[in-house]
């Protein structure tokens, strides 16, 4: 039966307007004033704003750090995906040391398979550079992974060097494909880590004081220099700090193709939140950390102004207890990551559009049709359209909701936004035409996720 969702607020990235959604077999396939709705199921949205899909590009399920493996995996983080209106997600696959691309991304089908609860795909986040790794680039792009990612920290791990940095953006120019980096210095981060430790300084504030705001600056002026000889496309993952968005600004003056993403962490935490008492501060341990409060106000001054791309999450969640109590004696054991991808539009809307800091549109634009856009998926997602997917969401602005972690969907005995005040639910939660969600809680009893293949430019 078709499906119409009667009398919302349709919201695009440029536009917002009341209208009438009919959907069939998945797809959007009218929208107008006042549709016959004989033959289908009708549902009265008059009073919400009906958004596309969040698109979280950013998340770590199931990620086994060597020490301990994330609190959320792919059904339980998906799950909460889409209880706070996320339709789709971009994992990271990780190719494991002396291994091909080709097995980490089989690896990563195994974890999400029958497993997700929303749309997915991954980014291929290359570890151990060869030629034939380089070979395989191309192999991801034909099966479905056109971005990639690599690590300027994480020594000994994850990390890679200059020379594979320029080698993998003059690969993925010729594919038409992006990469994503994080961007600290991670050779001065083990030393400032080392220097703290011999001087006793165990405490989760430390970890703070060992990725300061320059190691990001550093990394990130660094990358421009290369993506500017490369010609390549790049976007600086979970950008933190006022000193590595001057650097983005920077580049883009010279003629740098690059995409700035941010985190809502960034965007509403702050370093106070290492002196809490105790170890509570370890909650907060994740790389880059939070910044001084003048940062938050100049990240949301940026996205006004049109110099952030995205939202992300970087969700990658442990348990206080047991896994972030690892570093108990060590903040430098502490697994880094915090939870986010339930929150991240509940958040956005009540501290952003709420606050008139930013237009609902710049929302979409910044949780939805951007990601779709950079990502290889628009307009099959990203937009309420004829013909695109019916991924919608029902954002009801009229009722209030307390994000406490004894409630949330998501796998992990703490959020960082414990009795944060939400002025929204997220009422119903459409993926491809089913509904998945109502009111905060799962409604479909099997993962109805898809892999999604997405094209390179
Ligand atoms: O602390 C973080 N961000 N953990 C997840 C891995 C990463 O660096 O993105
Ligand atoms: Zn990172
Ligand atoms: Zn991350």
């Amino acid at each position: 039966m078709s499906l119409v969702l009667k009398g919302g607020r349709i919201v695009n990235d440029k536009i917002t307007y009341f209208s009438d959604i009919k959907v069939e077999d998945g797809k959007i396939v009218e929208i107008g004033e006042n549709l016959n709705t004989e033959n289908c199921e009708v549902v009265d949205v008059k009073g919400s704003y009906i958004i596309p899909g969040g698109i979280d590009t950013h998340t770590h399920f199931d990620l086994d750090t060597g020490a301990t493996i994330t609190a959320d995996d792919f059904a339980t983080g998906t799950k909460a995906a889409i209880a706070g209106g996320t339709t789709t997600i971009l994992d990271f696959a990780t190719q494991s040391k002396g291994k091909s691309l080709k097995e980490g991304l089989e690896e990563w089908h195994q974890k999400a398979k029958d497993k997700a609860f929303c749309d997915y795909g991954f980014h291929m986040a290359i570890t151990d550079w060869s030629d034939s790794v380089c070979d395989e680039m191309d192999e991801m792009v034909e099966l479905g992974v056109s971005s990639f990612k690599l690590y300027m920290a994480y020594k000994g791990s994850l990390q890679v060097d200059d020379s594979v940095i320029y080698k993998a953006l003059e690969k993925s120019k010729s594919i038409g494909g992006i990469i994503g980096f994080h961007c600290e210095n991670g050779d001065l981060v083990c030393e400032l880590i080392d220097k703290l430790l011999k001087e006793n300084k165990t405490s989760p504030q430390y970890h703070c004081e060992s990725r300061p705001p320059i190691l990001e600056l550093e990394a990130t002026s660094r990358l421009m220099k290369i993506a500017e000889v490369t010609k390549a496309k790049v976007c600086v993952v979970h950008l933190s700090c006022k000193e590595s968005l001057e650097e983005v600004l920077k580049a883009r003056q010279r003629g740098v193709d690059v995409v700035v993403e941010t985190c809502p962490q960034y965007l509403l935490l702050d370093e106070d939140k290492y002196k809490l008492e105790g170890f509570e501060g370890a909650k907060y341990v994740m790389s880059p950390p939070l910044r001084n409060v003048e940062n938050n106000s100049i990240l949301w001054k940026a996205l006004q102004e049109n110099q952030i791309d995205t939202i992300g999450t970087d969700h990658c969640s442990f348990n206080y207890k047991g896994q972030k109590e690892l570093g108990i004696n060590d903040f430098s054991k502490i697994p880094n990551g915090s939870p986010g991808v339930e929150h991240r539009i509940g958040l956005l809307y009540t501290y952003g559009v709420s606050t008139n800091k930013i237009s609902i549109n710049k929302m979409v634009e910044v949780l939805s049709t951007n990601p779709a856009k950079i990502y290889g998926l628009y307009p099959q997602k990203g937009t309420i359209e004829v013909g695109s997917d019916a991924d919608l969401v029902v954002l009801n602005p009229n009722k209030t909701k307390v994000i406490k972690a004894s409630e949330q969907v998501q796998n992990v005995d703490y959020t960082p936004y414990e009795n944060y005040r939400l002025n929204c639910e997220i009422d119903r939660v459409y993926l491809r035409g089913n509904e998945v969600s109502r009111n905060g809680k799962i409604i479909c009893e099997s993962p109805k996720g898809k892999y999604l293949k997405r094209s390179s430019n």
